[in-house]
């Protein structure tokens, strides 16, 4: 049996990562060909490398600020050739991005079953995240195979109309991921960790935030290490340069605030580890902060991932300046408020998400 696992971005690759490992596990039933588009470059690479993958195929897609349209009419031209050239009996995608939903679209178009890993996420707000609710919304009507994370993501798909048989409930694999990456050893060389401030751990690039949102967003971590000065933020900044034009125009210089450039996974995940308080607009990492006990404060307005908001780990704050100084400085001051968030639940998986989905896979051989 021939699996073709198809991504293209960083998020995509930490979460097919665990799946890929496990398909190699049983080569003698499963021929396991992954193919990446490159829709990103450094972010993806630094992920490939960490986990040891290489693609056989790679067809290095991305160019700086690239448009949906563009990256959408590149990707389906190329994936195309790849799938008629491979012929895999099953296709994997993972998540709702533009690699996965049109690897979903070129594969269902030549009549291969696709299997979604991530399948079931909602917030029902089609513009919310834009694009990836109406990608994922258009995965699960061409995907055979629905690996959805949790109850509620099943429970989403069931009340669509998807039939039970072709959904499995497997846990998510960026708790695999996590997992295996928080044990391996990692040297952390940031002087400002030993100063005792708390340290608010910042990640942001969502496409409907670019713009007012963004500004009201930097404002906000610049006020925040302003009245402040028993924190440090740190800010791996995403490389979309319409994140970049917000954070240069006011994060730069500004005390305690440490702007960085994308982290390894490795590395990404220790300071994680090691932060008070994590601000994000991120879905990933929604998952992982509530497995390590880390109060996030989520800047959307709405999420497809409710179950850590539901067990009191995550908040959303929207993108508004003052609630979002006023949610953190509330976690900052308040200690019965910090406890309450901090407890370490893991409502998205035991990290044996890749696993069930290999047996979900071998069962159909
Ligand atoms: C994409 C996904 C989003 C996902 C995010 C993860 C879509 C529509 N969006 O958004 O769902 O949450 O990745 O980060 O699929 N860039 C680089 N190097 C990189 C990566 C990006 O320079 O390694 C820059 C390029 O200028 C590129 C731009 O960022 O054109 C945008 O990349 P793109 O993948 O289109 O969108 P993201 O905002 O990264
Ligand atoms: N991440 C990383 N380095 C960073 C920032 C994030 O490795 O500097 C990881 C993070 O732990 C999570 C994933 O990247 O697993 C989230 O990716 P991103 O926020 O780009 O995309 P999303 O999850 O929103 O689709």
């Amino acid at each position: 049996m021939r699996i073709l696992s198809i991504f293209g971005t960083r998020p995509e690759a930490i979460k097919m990562a665990p799946v890929v490992k496990e398909l190699q596990k049983h080569s003698s039933l499963i021929e396991s060909v992954v193919c990446t588009t490159g829709q990103h470059r450094q972010m993806l690479d630094q992920v490939l490398s960490l986990f040891e993958i290489e693609p056989q195929i790679d067809l290095n897609l991305m160019e700086s600020n690239q448009t949906l349209d563009y990256l959408t009419a590149r990707a389906m031209e190329g994936l195309t050739k790849v799938i008629i050239d491979i012929k895999p009996d099953i296709i994997l995608v993972q998540g709702d991005t533009t690699t996965a939903m049109i690897a979903s679209l070129a594969g269902f178009y030549q009549k291969i079953a696709i299997g979604h890993v991530e399948a079931g996420l909602r917030t029902y707000n089609k513009y919310s995240p834009f694009p990836e609710e109406i990608n994922r919304r258009l995965i699960s009507a061409l995907a055979t195979y629905n690996f959805a994370p949790t109850k509620t993501a099943v429970n989403a798909l069931l009340a669509e109309g998807f039939k039970e048989n072709n959904i499995f409930l497997t846990g998510n694999t960026v708790i695999d991921a996590l997992l295996l990456t928080v044990k391996k050893k990692c040297k952390l060389d940031f002087d400002f960790l030993g100063s005792g401030r708390k340290l608010i751990l910042v990640t942001a690039h969502r496409r409907e935030n670019f713009g007012k949102p963004f500004l009201e967003m930097c404002t906000a971590l610049k006020k925040i290490a302003e009245r402040n000065d028993d924190v440090d933020i740190v800010y791996p900044v995403h490389l979309n340069p319409n994140v970049r034009i917000a954070v240069d125009q006011i994060l730069p210089n500004t005390e305690r605030i440490h702007l960085v450039e994308p982290m390894e996974y490795r590395k990404f995940v220790h300071l994680m580890n090691r932060s008070y308080i994590i601000l994000t607009d991120s879905g990933g990492i929604q998952e992982e902060a509530p497995a390590l006990g880390k109060p996030v404060l989520v800047m959307r307005n709405d999420t497809e991932r409710p179950e850590a908001v539901e067990y009191g780990t995550a908040k959303l704050v929207g993108t508004e300046m003052q609630t979002i100084v006023n949610e953190t400085e509330t976690l900052l001051n308040d200690e019965n408020e910090y406890t309450k968030m901090s407890n370490a639940v893991n409502p998205f998986g035991n990290g044996d998400a890749a696993e069930k989905i290999v047996k979900v896979i071998l069962a159909k051989s």
